[in-house]
């Protein structure tokens, strides 16, 4: 028996996680064979468009300029649930254009990775792949969610963990076991500070492997949003002055708890699927941009990259990734990597820069009338992309692919058509356009709102 100080109890947990729909029989319905589940549709603006309810057709067939709404059901299947990131793909989509696009065996490249959707499917599909990303929050999850691991292992591992977990006293945590970062204070409650603290020395403490432990911490970096004192409805990390959420004693222990014994269960569906002999590789020093790869590497890309000016991705995951170690203190010399980062230096924006894409230039020289500094964030981001496009023709194979999925975004009020860019890039870099079509991405259910229609994403298959 041991002393609870908290009214935290697993077999309680265990029980309602137990209801979850991850624990219950995948719906047939959604298995349909090829042609039921596509269908012409109207929607309430009354535009046409072809609805897919689930897998893709393989053969689907695509003409220029269509637009599709896919609905997924998938999001959370397999490891794709574990950890929120901003932007992730829905899984169907990318299994259905590496099956299309390559064959078993073949090396597939994502060189915007995020949390590895990609890689995932890739190993799913039986392909070799390669996850690049900048972010070292984005490398950790890849790792962790493209990670197979043995059951016999895991499941007792869990166990060991919640058993240490029940035994928190907070007279018995000591602030030298809390780390230390900016702000830290006004992030979190004193008594979330003492439970994130007791979970990280639960993990740690624990003689486990190496890739259950790193699932325990990320798991444990699940609920460190939640628990902050920080907005859960923003991407970005800020205080509100009246804060949405109630955050009470034992808060942190039982969302670790919980969200543990699910993402134990979706790395072990993972897992049992996964085909031994098939790896990904998330190399160091690479970037979009430059890749460590020889010419003629890869038989297929799919990415969506980051938009010009939307996701500040250090300071999404800033407070997680404190809480890993794996950043301290200032943030920027991690924000100047990414691609679209709004860090650039006053010298560089006094003046116009163009692109040489007229649209481009029309719209750069628009914005650089509102806001010059605006104006050269959307210039650099085309200018990034455009090494990441030279650099991936570069490595794939004679004939192979580059998929990009991109949206729109709004920069100053005015509509930057990425994806209109992109494509004529790529044209002067020696890619053939092969295809291009919409997709109104939204969830299982959920109504299209209006403003979110400009945020269509569009696919654009490119070929060397
Ligand atoms: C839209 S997200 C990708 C999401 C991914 N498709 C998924 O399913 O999780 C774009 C990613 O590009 C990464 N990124 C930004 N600049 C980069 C660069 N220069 N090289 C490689 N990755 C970069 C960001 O860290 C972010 O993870």
């Amino acid at each position: 028996m041991y002393m609870t100080y908290y009214p935290i109890s697993i077999q309680e947990i265990k029980q309602k996680v137990a209801k979850r729909k991850i624990f219950r029989p995948i719906d047939r319905a959604i298995d349909f064979p090829s042609d039921y589940n596509v269908k012409e549709i109207t929607n309430e603006f009354g535009e046409s468009l072809t609805r897919v309810d689930g897998e893709i057709p393989i053969d689907l067939e695509v003409s220029d300029g269509q637009r599709f709404l896919f609905i997924s059901y998938d999001q959370s299947r397999y490891s794709h649930g574990i950890h929120k990131y901003p932007a992730k793909f829905f899984p169907e989509l990318p299994r259905w254009l590496i099956k299309r696009y390559s064959k078993q065996g073949d090396l597939v490249l994502d060189p915007f990775a995020g949390s590895a959707t990609t890689n995932i499917e890739s190993l799913l599909a039986k392909r070799n792949s390669v996850a690049i990303d900048v972010d070292p929050f984005a490398k950790y999850l890849a790792k962790v969610k493209t990670t197979p691991i043995e059951k016999s292992e895991l499941f007792p591992a869990v166990e060991a963990i919640l058993k240490k977990l029940v035994e928190f006293n907070p007279t018995q945590t000591r602030d030298s076991e809390i780390p230390d970062f900016p702000y830290r204070d006004n992030w979190f409650t004193k008594e979330m500070l003492l439970e994130l603290a007791h979970i990280k020395k639960s993990i740690n403490s624990t003689v486990i492997d190496k890739d259950i432990k790193d699932l325990c911490l990320i798991s444990m970096s699940s609920v460190i949003r939640a628990v902050s004192n920080a907005d859960d409805n923003c991407t970005r990390t800020v205080v509100r002055k009246k804060l949405n959420k109630e955050i009470y004693p034992s808060f942190a222990l039982t969302k670790f708890a919980e969200n543990l014994i699910l993402n134990s269960h979706r790395i072990n569906e993972f897992s049992q699927r996964f085909h031994s002999g098939y790896r990904v590789e998330i190399p160091d020093g690479n970037d979009a941009r430059y890749l460590t790869y020889p010419d003629d590497t890869f038989d297929l890309a799919v990415t969506s990259p980051p938009y010009a000016n939307a996701v500040d991705y250090p300071r999404t995951h800033q407070l997680e990734m404190y809480w890993l170690g794996i950043a301290s203190g200032s943030l920027s010399k991690l924000k100047e990597r990414h691609i679209g980062t709004e860090v650039v230096k006053a010298s560089d924006y006094k003046q116009l820069h163009r692109i040489d894409d007229k649209e481009a230039d029309e719209k750069i020289e628009k914005i650089y009338k509102l806001d010059q500094r605006r104006a050269f964030i959307a210039y650099k981001y085309l200018h990034d992309m455009r090494l990441n496009l030279k650099e991936v023709y570069r490595a794939l194979k004679p004939g192979g692919r580059y998929i990009i999925v991109v949206g729109n975004n709004k920069i100053k009020g005015e509509l930057f058509e990425s994806w209109k860019y992109l494509m004529n890039m790529s044209d002067s870099i020696g890619f053939n356009v092969e295809n291009y079509f919409g997709s109104e991405i939204i969830k299982h259910f959920i109504k299209v709102p209006r403003e979110e229609r400009i945020n269509t994403d569009w696919i654009i298959i490119l070929k060397k």
